[in-house]
């Protein structure tokens, strides 16, 4: 979580690292601060709140700088507030520091601090402590100091150092955070994300753990943990900086809603030749290997965990494999059944997740294959797998994803496909009629996409709805799950999704007169069951929005409301029936006025454990 920037060179630090910031928001958002390296010394603003807070502060100040760095925050340790945003500073005020990941070991170097050399904290930080460290190691050589308090932190970060003696020079160091640097004509950068500084570089050097890196405006040079300089290749970047912008789109999160059926053509395309045929260049999946793997495990979170329930029963279908679907944060420490013949797939929009990038790390110790499906080229999660599956959904900068996801999906029907006909285990029938399905989804999605309209006045009808619940069988239920974290991580409203099935054993206690459920009902070899399932809420006062493939009449008589999605094979639907529940979300979180590219206590990018 977290984002920081960096720049060095003739221009003025301040207006580049604001803008830097700016495209880092989505990273965490409850402080925002900025330090430049003036011909006055350092001089350090911050302000608790979004980073327009910071730009108000520093509006009438007269601020120049060709050296700075910027932080934007996603509290971890000690609240939100004016004094423990970022960037902190040694007891001299001559080093500052931005950071972002957590220093484990933080409260013990604190101790050694002050007992030794009587330090007094200013903030209640972990990051704090780094910066006094470099302070007292601090005797005229910058790096050496860097060097020897880097040695002391256990734990993940991405860190920008720079000081008022050194002022053409700015400092990087890597561990389990993301930071990339950008190569520009007399001036670099450094960002946690490439977005930050695409406005002034396509050339980026995308640094490995426990790297540092030496920038001045004319030179980048690599360190390992060993001292030793190392060579880098240049990682151009392609995509455009356009298609971070909201391009008319009130926010992010309605604009890539509605990218979804570019990304999915996009994602297929890429590996699909002209003949309908799967082609997984790059990744090591012959007949043999395939043959090797007894069991599949699917390991991810939140959203992306969503993808994997699906993967499980698109996997086992198509590739007649075991599949076993994880939450990241638990697998790691089940000691869970993986060895050589498992094939572990990550699944991870951002691919720098540090649960899931710590259970990957797990299954390559227990000698699994690592297959990942990450949409952010060169993340930690790609570049620490043995074989990655890109989605291509370009940039997703809402906190609540969605082209993601649905990307996320179309990896899991490929790998199936691909699998079971390697395998030689699915007839051809089936496997053309998957991707004929497959590739009818996006103008699908465009048709649920012309219904925007009624799903909006829905979402007028049941915006001040304080409960709201989502059934479904089948996948119906792993889709109901996804639109449950989209409704309550952008609208607030306290939203639970379950097994219809399941409902009767506890659950339904909760039904009562008001209560919303949304139920999916797209599965047509389940539709009687879940017919009854209404029914049963129904029955007890609820009313009920149901999702259902058109002209399923019977849904209509039971439900109050019905969204309808186009026909497709049950076993296709949840690319579709999932975005009605993406747009009424949205509806619903606009109707309460809630800022929904940047929900409360949320970040993009959730690199903490
Ligand atoms: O970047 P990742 O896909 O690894 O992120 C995983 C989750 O943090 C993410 O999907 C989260 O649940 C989203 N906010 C959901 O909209």
């Amino acid at each position: 979580m977290c984002g920081i920037v960096g720049y060095i060179g003739d221009e003025n630090a301040r207006d580049i690292i604001i803008d830097g910031l700016k495209r880092l928001e989505y990273r965490g958002y409850d402080s925002a601060g900025i330090a430049l390296c003036t011909e006055n010394g350092l001089v350090v603003r911050k302000r608790q709140g979004r980073i327009q807070n910071l730009e108000n502060m520093i509006a009438g100040e007269d601020l120049y700088a060709n050296l700075g760095i910027g932080h934007t925050r996603w509290a971890t340790h000690g609240a939100p507030s004016d004094r423990n945003a970022h960037p902190h500073c040694d007891r001299s005020g001559r080093i500052a520091v931005v950071h972002n990941g957590i220093i484990e070991n933080f409260m013990e170097l604190k101790e050694w601090l002050q007992k030794e050399y009587g330090i007094e904290f200013q903030s209640d930080t972990d990051t704090e402590v780094i910066a006094q460290l470099i302070g007292v190691f601090y005797s005229g050589d910058l790096e050496e100091a860097v060097f020897r308090a880097v040695e002391k932190l256990q734990g993940s970060y991405g860190l920008g150092i720079i000081c008022s003696e050194e002022p053409d020079k700015l400092i990087a160091v890597r561990r389990d955070s993301p930071l990339i640097v950008g190569l520009g004509e007399g001036c670099n950068f450094i960002a946690s994300d490439i977005p930050a500084i695409l406005r002034h570089v396509r050339k980026i050097y995308l640094i490995e753990n426990n790297e540092t890196v030496i920038l001045t405006k004319n030179d980048v040079k690599i360190y390992n943990a060993q001292r030793q300089e190392v060579h880098r290749e240049v990682f151009h970047v392609t995509w455009d900086a356009d298609a971070a912008e909201k391009e008319g789109y009130d926010h992010f999160m309605l604009k890539e809603i509605h990218e979804q059926p570019k990304g999915i053509l996009d994602t297929i395309r890429r590996r699909m030749d002209a003949d309908g045929k799967i082609v997984l260049d790059g990744i090591r999946m012959t007949k043999a290997e395939i043959e090797n793997f007894n069991k599949v495990y699917i390991v991810a979170c939140g959203t992306a965990y969503h993808a994997g329930l699906i993967g499980k029963t698109v996997i086992e279908k198509l590739a007649g494999i075991s599949v076993e679907v994880d939450i990241a944060s638990e697998f790691r420490y089940r000691e869970p059944f993986v060895d050589d013949r498992t094939l572990f797939i990550a699944i991870s929009q951002s691919g720098e997740t540090l649960d899931t990038l710590a259970a990957l790390r797990e299954a390559k110790r227990k000698g699994a294959r690592v297959l990942s499906v990450v949409n952010v080229v060169g993340s930690s999660v790609a570049r620490e797998s043995d074989d990655v599956f890109y989605t291509w959904a370009g940039p997703e900068i809402a906190v609540a994803s969605t082209k993601a996801y649905t990307t996320q999906l179309v990896c899991m029907y490929l790998i199936g496909l691909y699998m079971g006909r390697e395998k030689g285990t699915l007839p051809q029938d089936v496997y053309d009629r998957y991707i004929e399905e497959l590739l009818a989804v996006p103008e699908k999605i465009e048709k649920v996409l012309r219904q925007e309209k009624q799903i909006e006045n829905l979402a007028k009808k049941f915006y001040r709805r304080d409960n709201i619940f989502f059934i479904g069988r089948g996948m119906d239920s792993a889709v109901s799950y996804e639109g449950s974290l989209k409704l309550k991580e952008i609208s607030y409203i306290n939203s639970f999704a379950i097994a219809a099935g399941e409902l009767k054993h506890g659950t339904i206690a909760l039904i009562e007169e008001g209560t919303l459920v949304i139920a999916l009902a797209t599965q047509d070899r389940l539709l009687e069951k879940m017919i009854s399932n209404i029914q049963e809420v129904r029955a007890r006062g609820a009313d009920v929005l149901a999702i259902a493939k058109e002209n399923r009449t019977a849904v209509e008589q039971q439900a109050d409301d019905v969204i309808y999605i186009p026909e497709c094979m049950d076993e296709i639907t949840p690319l579709i029936s999932v975005v009605p529940l993406q747009i009424f979300a949205y509806y619903i979180a606009k109707q309460r006025g809630c800022d929904i590219d940047k929900p409360k206590n949320l970040a993009k990018s959730v690199t903490v454990e």
